[in-house]
């Protein structure tokens, strides 16, 4: 990894941008990544993994406004102000939104530059060492967090992460699904669940967690899986914080064998939250171009953001040649091997969750059940899965499906 810190710039007034320029080129650490004149720009250019966005406008609350949708793109972004002589009021805004620092346009020139990589390295050192606990705090567990992600909408995240799970209670292991598709979340639905209390309560209500507290915001179904379902209105779900899902999430894996996380399409420091600990990450795919670009972009992101990808599997679904692309067309926009498959049957699928009931629990024999099954067998092969006592008694034995597929390990 380079030392030098990737800078970006947003403003529209020339005579600031002037000057900036004029200071990364000082200060030599900077690698000054190009500047845009609004947050517009920025988002319909190319992906840029700058470490520092400085953003200079001439009022404070249109450069406060353009951090809040930035962040949404960059979760990770460290914000700098720009400006001149801040008022005490202006700072105290800056403080509350989270930014970083702020460097005062009239100082002298080598010392704004000076200053501004001192709060990065600081704020970088302490992130590192957050990472780092959170990191040691992942290998003490023995069981294991599984993310379905997918940063199309309606690509099959919901359905096949509803169904593992239930497989996976059925089969004796004790398993708690997560719904965090905060905003618009249906896995309840697709259970047939209507839950008592969700997430969004949970936020609201609980500052010390233990695992009775925590049994109180999980909904029972009939598999003899737990779920934790999202917050019910968009209020209840700007509740919900980065920290929050972090704690829910170690505190369940103190608790259960498995905790299988179902995700909504948009990358943001919820979802980093949950790949931060967790272990086992699920890339859903249909057989489209659009999806598979889309797919191969989150790909760029995952590894400039510097996760591996020993950890993360793609799974097709709806997998069919009718539309024109084959599996290896597949391979060949994603550049990533398939793990699983899954075909399509839109008839079925969809009339179990117009029921509200599972399909691999209402119809076992259907293709996509034995499928959704076998890609449990080929789980606990790995994991090596050998239920723990309490559950031995409730384990099913299931017919070793193989897959006819291109799986590779
Ligand atoms: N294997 C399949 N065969 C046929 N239809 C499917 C299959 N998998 C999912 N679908 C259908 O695709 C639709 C979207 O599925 P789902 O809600 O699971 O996607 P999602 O990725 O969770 O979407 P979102 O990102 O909006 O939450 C559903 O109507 C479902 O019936
Ligand atoms: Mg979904």
């Amino acid at each position: 990894m380079s030392n030098q810190v990737r800078v970006l710039l947003i403003t529209d007034d020339q005579v600031i941008q002037e000057k900036v320029e004029f200071w990364l080129t000082t200060v030599g650490m900077f690698e000054y990544l190009g500047s845009f004149p609004s947050f517009r720009a920025l988002q319909s250019s190319q992906l840029y993994l700058p470490d520092l966005i400085l953003v200079a406008f001439e009022d404070i609350d249109p450069a406060l406004q353009a951090i809040s949708q930035l962040s949404l793109t960059y979760p990770r972004g460290r914000f700098v102000i720009v400006t001149a002589n801040p008022s005490v009021q202006a700072v105290r805004e800056m403080m509350r939104a989270d930014v970083l620092d702020y460097i005062d346009l009239d100082q002298d020139v080598a010392q704004a530059g000076v200053d501004l990589l001192q709060s990065y390295l600081t704020d970088r050192e302490r992130y590192e060492r957050l990472s780092m606990q959170i990191l040691s705090e992942r290998v003490v567990t023995q069981a294991r967090s599984l993310v379905f992600l997918g940063n199309k909408g309606g690509v099959g995240k919901s359905t096949i992460a509803t169904n593992l799970a239930a497989v996976f209670a059925q089969r004796g292991t004790k398993t708690v699904l997560v719904d965090l598709d905060l905003r618009s979340g249906v896995d309840h639905l697709f259970l047939g669940l209507s839950p008592e209390r969700t997430l969004g309560e949970l936020a609201k209500e609980v500052t010390d967690f233990d695992s009775t507290v925590m049994d109180r915001y999980l909904s029972h179904h009939s598999s003899g899986l737990d779920v934790l379902c999202a917050p019910r209105s968009p209020e209840d779900a700007n509740e919900v914080t980065p920290g929050l899902i972090r704690t829910v999430l170690q505190t369940l894996l103190r608790q259960y064998d498995y905790v299988i996380v179902d995700t909504s399409p948009l990358v943001d420091d919820i979802l980093l939250a949950a790949v931060d600990v967790s272990h086992d990450f699920f890339l859903i795919s249909t057989m489209n171009v659009n999806v598979l670009h889309n797919a191969r972009r989150l790909m760029d992101l995952w590894n400039k953001l510097g996760y591996s990808e020993s950890n993360l599997r793609h799974i097709l679904n709806r997998a069919n040649t009718k539309h024109g692309l084959r599996v290896s067309d597949v391979h060949r926009i994603l550049k990533f091997s398939v793990f699983w498959q899954l075909g399509n049957d839109e008839r079925a699928v969809d009339r179990a969750i117009n029921d509200g009931e599972l399909l691999v629990l209402k119809h076992p024999n259907n293709r996509i059940s034995r499928e959704i099954n076998g890609l449990a067998d080929r789980l606990f092969d790995q994991y090596r899965y050998r239920p723990t006592r309490r559950n031995r008694g409730k384990t099913r034995r299931f017919r070793n499906f193989k897959q006819k597929t291109t799986v590779q390990g």
